[in-house]
Formats: C-alpha cells, structure tokens, sequence
C-alpha cells in the first residue's frame, strides 16, 4: 500500500470556480479515487488562496473586511467542490493558523540556512493610496509601441516586457495618480542556489517529458532570485523580525498544501511528518493548470529542500480549457462558473466528459457543447445504462435473484482481466485511453445482449432459466463496467452498489462475479441530456461573437437534402455511368443502430443522429429525413451508413457520414435498413 498525499492548485478567494477550476478538481479526484480503488491510502487535500493586493482591495471596494470576503467566498468554493462530488479529506484556507506556523518554520530555516537575502528596490508608489503598486496597479502608454492603457508589465498589442518605470504616462489604477518611485528593502529567496538540485529531480520522473523543455529554457535563461515580501498595506502574514512587510501570496500560497495536511493530521490522529519530513516514504503530487509551472516546478522544490522538507514525488500539469473553441470568455458568454452550471445540470455528466477529454500532457482542451451532451448521453445512458436497465426487469420478473453461474465466463474474464490496465491508465492520467476501453467493453456488452435476445428467450416459458442466465451475465459486465467508471461517476457507482448489493470499493472486487445473490430494485442510474438546457450554459450576453461552429459555406448549407442519396432508384435516363467493382469498394458501408435522434433547430429537413457502427465508434450525422420520420421512430432502427464519407461541417455541427435511404420523384424518403439479424459494424457488401 502507497500513502499518498494529492493537491490541487489553490483556487483564489476573489471569486467564484469557473470550469478551469472544476476541470482540475475533478482530474485530480478521478485520479485520487483511481489510487484508492488500487488499496493505496490517499489523501486529496485543498484550501483557499486568501492573501495578497487583489483580495485586499476588492475588500474595501465592498466596504468589508479581507477576512469577511474571503469567508464568503471559501463557503461558496466549499459548496460548489461538494456539489460537484469532489472528495477533499480536508479543505483548508491559507488565511489558518496552521499556514502561518508552517510559512514561519518554512522561512526561518531558510533563513538560518542562509537562502534569504535583503536588499533595496525601487517600486511604483501611490501617495494617495499610500502604498506600494504591484506592476498590473499601473497602467500607462506602452514604450514601445505608444498603445495606449497598457499594464505595467507588458503591452498586450506588441508584446513587449517592461517594468512600471518605463512606462509612458504613468497612472495608478487604485488612485488615478501618477505613481511616484519610491525604495524599499525586500526580501530574496535565492533560488540559484538550487539549481542542480532542481535538475536532478526534473530528470527524476518528477514532472511529464511535455513541460520538460519548458524548465530546460527556464535553466538556460538563468534562475534569478525570488523576491518573497510585500510591504504594508497587505492582506497577508506579517514576516516575523521585519514589522511591515508581509509574506508575498506566492510564497505562502503552496505552503497551504502543508496547512491544510496539517489541520487534516490534526483532526484525524495522523502525522504530519510522515507526509513532510525529509525522509518521508509518502509520496506527495501536486495537480495545477500549466500557467504556475514556474511556482511548482522551481520554487517549490528549491523552498522545501532549503527548509529541511521532502520535495514532491510529481508535478501534473494540465493545459487550458476552452469552450466551443474560444478561450473562456465573459464577454462572449463562455465564463462558466461551476455554479451556474449545477443549477441547470447534475455534476456527473460533466465530470465524465472532462474525463473522456483528459490526457497526460499539457494539451488544451476544449468543451464543445454539442459534444459533451452526445458523449454523455450515447456513452454513459445509451450504452452503460442501458446494459442495466435492460437486463434488471427480467432479473426482477425472475424472482430477484442472479443466477448460480455465467453462461459465457470467457467473456466476464476478459472484461475483469483488463481492470490492472484501466488503473494504470488512470494512474498515469491517461483518461482519455481509460474511457476508450471502458466504452469498448460496453459496445461488447450491449452486442451480447443483442445477441442473446432475453426478450425473445422471455416469451418461452421453458427458457425462463436462460433468461435469468444471460441477465446475470448481462448485469455482472455492467458491474464491471461501472467499477471502471467509478472514480469518474461516484454518486452513479455507489447508487449501482445499492442496485447490486455491493458497494463498488475495489477494482479487484470485479475478479468475482456476484451470482446468486438478490438484486435490490432497479431505479434510473442516470437521465439524457437535453440540449436545450445545456445550451444554456453560455450567457446570452449583447457582445456574444456569432456561434463559432457556425463556419457556413453556400455548399455546407445545401448539404440538406443531399445528405441523404438514393440507392434503389432505378438509374436516372442519362445514367450516371458505369462503375467497377473496384469503385464500389471504395465505399465504406456499414449497418448502424441508431442511438439518438433529435431535431435539429433551425432545420425543417434535417434529423440529428447518433449512430453505433460497432466497436465502440460512434457517429453523429444529419440526415435529410425528418419529412419522413419522427424522431422517436428512428431510435433503434438498423439503418445502413456511408462510413468513410468524409465529414462535412454544417451549420449545426460536423455529419460524420451518410444515411442511406431510397426515393423517387414522389415526397418521402424511405431508409435502406437491413434483414432481421443485421446488427451495428456489420459490412454491406
Ligand atoms: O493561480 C492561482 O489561482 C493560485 N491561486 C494558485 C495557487 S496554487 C498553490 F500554490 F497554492
Ligand atoms: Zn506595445
């Protein structure tokens, strides 16, 4: 068994969690519940961000004190990581007693180490604020260029990095004075000093191959010292034997990480030094967005090892999320917070998208709306649930019971015996690959049952017992299924081991199938998405930019009708030609099951569809034949599929292939569908 203790970045007390904040949340949860399925004790701990200028000015803007605004904003933050089924042993807050202990011990073994140097800097001063200006309190005509309002730090029109002083005009954005230069003795850590530690432990597996490149320019680049206080006026611990001057936020912010295992070692009756101490056998990872790289990755380490602690065993970083393609925005509408999402939507289908998107590196990720309710919907209610719902009434209608044995243990085998690799898939934060598998075995899961047809067994009263037989397979596949999802779908897991009788703890609890035992009675595991609510997540806001999918060409549009071809129509009179069998082989046919089918707004023609071509590939494509069905006609008919067209974007999405269907001259389309028996993946030849 590993003791391992994870964080992830300290979100800022200055506001309310955005989808960047739930994003990492939930990696790291998912991976926190992956290691604790595995038997390994690990600890997710987290805290509020609280100190520094931002904070301490937003304070006064709202006439309140620091503590008050950042006690409001920790019991929101609270509310939306529970709501969102985030599973903190210890959510803490870096305005604590146990982070001003920690940031204390922290600097003066630094300090008696010899790593803190003192010397005068020259600083941007507010008189009439009467305090010191953080570059971004200064705004001004950029030097280089002459843009106009640009921050003290670097003009966002060239590009260019300066500080305050070179700025043309300079104005105090707090005051609306001109800044004045004052000095001032601060505080360095000396990070130079760590240097080849920092390279040894960067080559020690520490950080991914992806953001490794990023260190080695910071190295050649030169590691400059770090300067750590701030003088008052301040919101934040004042550094002991230097009355004025406070820990600056960055310092003080990942020692939260420490505070918070302490209050947690506290209020459990465990050791703190056992995560901490040099010698500690714990292992330690930090999960953060790849924007406090630099914090993580040089700092950090250097603060630890210089203070006599550990340093981190890893460092995960992720990239940024956007949504329909576009950097989050509030003026476009796309600045979701979590909170906003969870009053129109359930935390799961989220949490499980984020999944299905999340890989190792350091790759942006973008949330597409349409995407996330077809993925949820086909993968998690289309076909897991379906697995259960379908298999429950013939096990209830059979008295309850699981039958004695599996009719096809070869195939519950080979389900259970991939669970090592879905955990070191999650282990090595590979969800995306995770998910792939998962939604595989679900496909073949659901062929099962296809093929066994227990509703057709049902109606012959002698095959009551292969009934039963072929439900007991079906419900223990989706067990397993469930187990591997469960660090993903927590809530849906623990109300599947109520359904079960077993509550899903461990991946190798799947190494047992559960036969004989009694059912409870089935309820929903989880409902569709409906798009129209989705779509309300992005604020309708006067300057929302047009939709970005909405990349609309004349050709795209009259896509139509056209997406739907004629293949038993007699040859029109001046023929289309000739064709070889070579040619006709070019085309990728495929028999499909139709998993949804929806309107489409905006469209009198169209249908959207999701359709199962087997082995897990599923597709969305628009169809030209809503004249001639309804929606609710379509879902679960055979249909035969164009599968290597190549996509099409419309104005309502990307169509993955083409629907066949026959017509003529006369109104109505008739869908080319094959024999009973035809089943998804199967080849039309
Ligand atoms: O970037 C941020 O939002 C910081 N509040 C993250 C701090 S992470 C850790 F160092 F505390
Ligand atoms: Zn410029």
């Amino acid at each position: 068994m590993r003791r391992i203790l994870v964080t992830s970045a300290l979100p800022y007390a200055n506001g309310p969690l955005h989808f960047g904040h739930i994003l990492e949340a939930v990696q790291t949860d998912i991976w926190a519940r992956a290691m604790r399925l595995s038997g390994h004790e690990c600890r997710y701990v987290c805290a509020d961000d609280t100190h520094g200028t931002p904070i301490m000015l937003k304070a006064q803007a709202e006439g309140i004190t620091p503590e008050e605004l950042i006690a409001g904003i920790e019991a929101e933050h609270r509310a939306t990581y529970q709501d969102f089924l985030i599973d903190h042993a210890f959510f803490h807050s870096t305005h604590s007693d146990e982070n001003r202990l920690c940031t204390e011990t922290i600097f003066k073994a630094l300090d008696a180490a010899g790593h803190i140097t003192r010397r005068s800097i020259r600083q941007a001063y507010d008189e009439t604020a009467q305090m010191f200006l953080p570059d971004r309190y200064v705004k001004g005509m950029c030097p280089k260029c002459d843009a106009q309002d640009q921050y003290g730090d670097s003009c966002e029109v060239c590009g260019a990095t300066y500080s305050p002083s070179d700025l043309k005009n300079p104005l105090s954005v707090i005051s609306g004075t001109p800044p004045v230069e004052r000095e001032s003795e601060h505080l360095f850590f000396h990070l130079a000093a760590f240097e080849s530690m920092l390279k040894e432990w960067t080559r020690s597996g520490a950080i991914h191959e992806s953001v490794a490149n990023k260190l080695e320019e910071w190295f050649s680049g030169g590691l400059r010292d770090w300067d750590i206080s701030r003088d008052a006026p301040y919101f934040g611990f004042e550094i002991p034997g230097h009355p004025g001057k406070y820990f600056y936020v960055w310092l003080d912010a990942p020692v939260g990480y420490m505070a918070a295992s302490l209050a947690l070692a506290k209020r459990d009756g465990l050791i703190f030094d056992d995560w901490w101490s040099a010698d500690s056998t714990a292992e330690l990872h930090h999960f953060i967005g790849k924007d406090i790289l630099y914090f993580h990755t040089l700092f950090w380490p250097a603060v630890l090892q210089g203070a006599g602690y550990r340093r981190p065993t890893q460092v995960h970083a992720h990239g940024f999320l956007t949504v329909n393609g576009q950097k989050m925005s509030k003026s476009r509408g796309t600045f979701i917070t979590g909170r906003r999402y969870l009053e129109r939507l359930p935390p799961e289908p989220l949490r499980y998208y984020f999944a299905a998107k999340l890989g190792p590196g350091i790759d942006d990720m973008d949330l597409s709306l349409e995407d996330f309710v077809s993925r949820f919907n086909s993968d998690v209610v289309g076909k897991l649930v379906n697995i259960a719902s379908r298999c429950a009434g013939f096990v209830a209608r059979g008295g309850g019971h699981l039958a004695p044995k599996l009719p096809d243990p070869n195939l519950y085998d080979e389900f259970a015996a991939v669970a090592h690799r879905i955990a070191s898939l999650y282990e090595s934060r590979d969800f995306i690959a995770a998910i792939r598998e998962i939604a595989a075995l679900a496909d073949r899961a659901n062929q099962y049952i296809d093929a066994q047809k227990p509703w057709n067994l049902a109606k012959d009263p002698a095959r009551v017992d292969d009934v039963l037989a072929v439900c007991t397979q079906g419900i223990n596949l989706f067990r397993t299924l469930m187990t591997y999802l469960s660090p993903v779908l927590p809530a849906m897991a623990e109300r599947a081991g109520k359904f079960l009788g077993h509550p899903i703890l461990r991946w190798d609890d799947v190494q047992q199938p559960l036969l004989g035992s009694v059912l409870a009675p089935y309820e929903p595991l989880a409902t569709r998405l409906d798009p129209k609510v989705v779509a309300t997540l992005i604020e309708e806001t006067p300057a929302a930019a047009p939709t970005p999918t909405a990349v609309t060409t004349p050709k795209a549009e009259a896509a139509t009708p056209a997406n739907t071809v004629a293949v038993v129509a007699p040859p029109s009179p001046d023929g289309k030609g000739e064709v070889t069998i070579d040619d006709f082989s070019k085309l990728d046919l495929r028999v499909g099951k139709v998993l949804e089918c929806g309107l489409v707004d905006g469209s009198d023609k169209l249908l959207r569809l999701q359709i199962d071509l087997g082995n897990g590939d599923v597709r969305q494509i628009f169809s030209g034949i809503r004249e001639s069905y309804s929606p609710e006609a379509m879902i679960g008919r055979h249909v035969v599929v164009i599968a290597n067209l190549k996509p099409r974007k419309m104005r309502f999405g990307i169509s993955q292939g083409m629907v066949l269907c026959a017509s003529n001259d006369s109104p109505g389309v008739f869908l080319v569908s094959p024999d009973e028996g035809g089943a998804p993946g199967m080849t039309v030849t």
